[in-house]
């Protein structure tokens, strides 16, 4: 008997190592990193295409408000309520002192300077297909906005989740750090949009539905999320009945500029933050991201299947 207690015990010790050991940090190293002079200029652009301030502004900031990352917002999930930390070029509660090795395995890898793994909270399943040029420019850009003291909320969890290293077993499962691939047959406006939506825009974060671990459930991708705060889930945007089948590309283009939706209605709740980024993007990057919507594979809403 004894004996056999000790072969169980020693099985569990083996198992428990091997976890943890799978669970180890991948992360890029500073060969990985390309020669590039990063362009703050072009970040600008980046930062709004992948829209940081959403998540990491002051709960209600308004106007240039928007661009004082002093992090705070509370992000409700069935895990738990995350809350978005300070990110601004503050030295001691930001940012500010981080290389860009550094800051391209947080958004890239969802890992921190430390070694422990971020909570998928943090969109870095959808920013692992940025290019690391684009992160860089980010960077370059984020470092020119201004510099502000103070330290969000800790995440309020489910006991089991407050290990970060088990995050790791989570990410061996549903991230691959793969780079984007455009969509097989992709002309270069298509190619442009996938890349928009799937990498900086994260725009499945919300509408594409998830499984039992919190992760996207790629089958039914954009055919609409559960309601973060209970009530209405996110609408469908594949060119279905019940998506945007009734969209033009002009109708697309013209909500994401301006807010206004086909039927004279405006966008509501979480896509208010994300349209006011895409208000800065460029007409040709609004409307490529409406080629790509356009082409996905129509689909009911997930909710209906
Ligand atoms: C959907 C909300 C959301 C968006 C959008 C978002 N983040 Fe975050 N971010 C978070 C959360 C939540 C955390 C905390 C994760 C954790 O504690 O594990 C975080 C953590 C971070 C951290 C780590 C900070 C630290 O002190 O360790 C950095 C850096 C960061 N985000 C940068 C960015 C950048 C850059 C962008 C845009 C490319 C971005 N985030 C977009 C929610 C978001
Ligand atoms: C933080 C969550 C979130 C993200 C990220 C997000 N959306 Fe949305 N989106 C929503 C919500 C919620 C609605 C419904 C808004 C409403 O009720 O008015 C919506 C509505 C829409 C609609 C209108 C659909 C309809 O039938 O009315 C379109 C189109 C859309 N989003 C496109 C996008 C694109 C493109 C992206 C990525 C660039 C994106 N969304 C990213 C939450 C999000």
């Amino acid at each position: 008997m004894r004996k056999a207690a000790r072969l169980v015990g020693a099985v569990v010790v083996l198992i428990a190592a091997g976890l943890w050991f799978l669970a180890e940090p991948r992360m890029i190293d500073a060969d990985g990193l390309p020669d590039h002079i990063a362009d703050p200029e072009y970040g600008r652009l980046v930062f709004h295409e992948a829209g940081c301030n959403s998540c990491h502004a002051a709960p209600g900031a308004k106007g240039e408000e928007k661009l004082v990352l002093a992090g705070g917002l509370g992000l409700k999930t069935p895990f738990g309520t995350f809350y978005a930390p300070n990110i601004s070029t503050d030295l001691v509660d930001g940012i500010g002192g981080w290389s860009d090795l550094e800051f391209v395995n947080a958004v890239m890898r969802g890992v921190s300077p430390d070694g422990s793994h971020y909570y998928p909270a943090f969109p870095y399943l959808s920013y692992q297909r940025m290019t690391i040029e684009d992160v860089l420019d980010l960077k370059a850009y984020m470092d020119t906005l201004p510099a502000i003291g103070g330290v969000a909320p800790s995440h309020d969890l489910l006991a089991p989740l407050r290990l970060r290293r088990g995050i790791g077993l989570w990410k061996l499962a549903f991230m691959d750090d793969a780079p984007f691939v455009p969509p097989l047959g992709a002309d270069e406006q298509i190619a442009r949009g996938a890349y928009l939506v799937n990498g900086p825009g994260h725009c499945g974060e919300c509408h594409t539905p998830r499984n039992l671990f919190g992760a996207p459930d790629q089958e039914r991708a954009f055919s609409g999320g559960p309601a973060p705060e209970g009530a209405k889930n996110v609408p469908n945007i594949t060119p279905s009945e019940d998506g945007i089948g009734g969209w033009s590309e002009r109708d697309i283009t013209a909500a994401l500029r301006t807010g206004l939706l086909p039927g004279f209605e405006t966008f509501g709740g979480l896509m208010v933050p994300v349209q006011e980024n895409m208000a800065a993007l460029t007409d040709a990057d609004r409307e490529a991201i409406a080629a790509y919507l356009l082409s996905l594979p129509p689909k009911p809403s997930w909710w209906k299947q």
